[in-house]
């Protein structure tokens, strides 16, 4: 099998991944729940897993990361319990849903009002529009650090300004960047940061969490025990406790744990520079094929190693089932859960095909996927 699927979930992940959570359901208790060994390894591992994520990511020090789910949680947390109610709020049509789907309902129950900058015809977004979306009651922008569809990355650095010269809180979507852009929390003048662990960060699924600054006040998601404060009717007052109610997933922790260590020991530049290699490999294979449409701003300096194609008008699911019924090829058709961007690349009703480069992907594995969209396109 030939996994080219990794923007959805990276399957394969550094050896020591699996054994790690298998370890961990072996020695974990519950943290924060005792003073005996194993809930002592459970803090522990957590504590680890802040510190490799603080060094990734280069948290300062009033900054602190909160663990949930998954990129979805991260952002429906920060985006309903951080976006003032009745506010006017700015985002792009770059958007994955779990982003989209949040702000819908806070305009359905709060009476936020929504913007959307633009894509331009080679899917980036420009600061120029947001100035001219902005508004006086203009409170938040929030904006994903790279697009799920095109790979295209955005210019955060510049958004980052807008948003503080403008007072907006500023949230990011880096599901797609963690891994695969480097990521400067502490000045990129960000808020709240969202992140999975089980893409390109090559952890274990059930893994994810939010960045921010310990002065950011964000309502929690969910309510009930933390091991602390426990006569309170509310949660902790301090972050991250106030978000992290209930048990932790630690057997995943501890996989996501030994998987950032891999990152930081291999070194993250080292990780993009293999996969842009890929990448590259790929795009200049495909490029020479009549027939095949390929989407996104390919030049980019900063972008990650996803490519989204179409051969000719065929369906995009119908070129997916043929790569993998017949050449075992793994990737991802239709609309990637990001309807706007399709919108703006006119492919709502073809869908794209996105082909997705991990790190374990090998130039055999990219030079079998030419030849095979070559005799598909042929
Ligand atoms: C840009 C983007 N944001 C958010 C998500 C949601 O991530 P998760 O499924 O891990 O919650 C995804 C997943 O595909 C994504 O690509």
């Amino acid at each position: 099998m030939i996994y080219l699927d990794n923007s959805a979930t990276t399957m394969l992940k550094p050896v020591g991944v699996a054994e790690a959570v298998a370890n961990a359901i072996n020695e974990s208790g519950s943290y924060a729940r005792g003073a005996y060994t194993s809930a002592i390894w459970a803090g522990r591992t957590l504590h680890e897993a802040r510190k490799e994520i603080a060094k990734l990511f280069n948290l300062g020090d009033n900054q602190t990361v909160a663990f949930c789910a998954n990129a979805t949680t991260a952002l429906n947390t920060a985006i309903l319990g951080a976006i003032e109610p009745g506010s006017h709020v700015i985002t792009s049509v770059l958007e994955h849903n779990a982003v989209l789907r949040p702000l819908y309902r806070m305009q359905q129950t709060a009476g936020i009002s929504i913007d959307f900058l633009p894509a331009d015809d080679i899917g980036n977004i420009h600061v120029e529009d947001a100035k001219r979306l902005l508004r006086r009651d203009t409170k938040a922008l929030v904006l994903t650090h790279a697009s799920n569809v095109t790979g295209n990355s955005v210019d955060i650095a510049a958004f980052g300004k807008f948003a503080k010269k403008n007072e907006l809180l500023f949230i990011v979507d880096a599901a797609q960047s963690a891994g695969s852009i480097p990521i400067d929390f502490n000045n990129m003048n960000a808020d709240i940061l969202c992140f999975t662990g089980h893409k390109y960060l090559m952890g274990p699924q059930g893994t994810g969490g939010l960045c921010m600054k310990k002065s950011t006040r964000i309502d929690p998601l969910i309510y009930g025990g933390t091991g602390i404060d426990s006569f309170s009717h509310d949660q902790p007052i301090n972050y991250p406790d106030r978000l992290e109610a209930g048990t932790q997933n630690i057997h995943s922790i501890a996989g996501l744990l030994f998987a950032l260590k891999f990152i930081n020991e291999t070194g993250l530049e080292n990780i993009i520079a293999r996969k842009m290699a890929l990448f590259t490999q790929l795009y200049m294979g495909l490029q020479t094929i009549d027939n095949i449409t390929i989407y996104g701003d390919i030049y980019q300096k900063e972008r990650t190693s996803t490519l989204s194609i179409n051969v000719g008008d065929m369906d995009s699911s119908t070129v997916s089932d043929i790569l993998s019924t017949e050449y075992d090829i793994c990737t991802r058709s239709g609309a990637h859960c990001a309807p706007k961007m399709h919108e703006a690349l006119g492919t709502e009703k073809q869908g794209a095909v996105r082909l997705s480069i991990s790190y374990f992907n090998t130039e055999r594995n990219i030079e079998e996927t030419i030849n095979a969209l070559s005799a598909i396109a042929f």
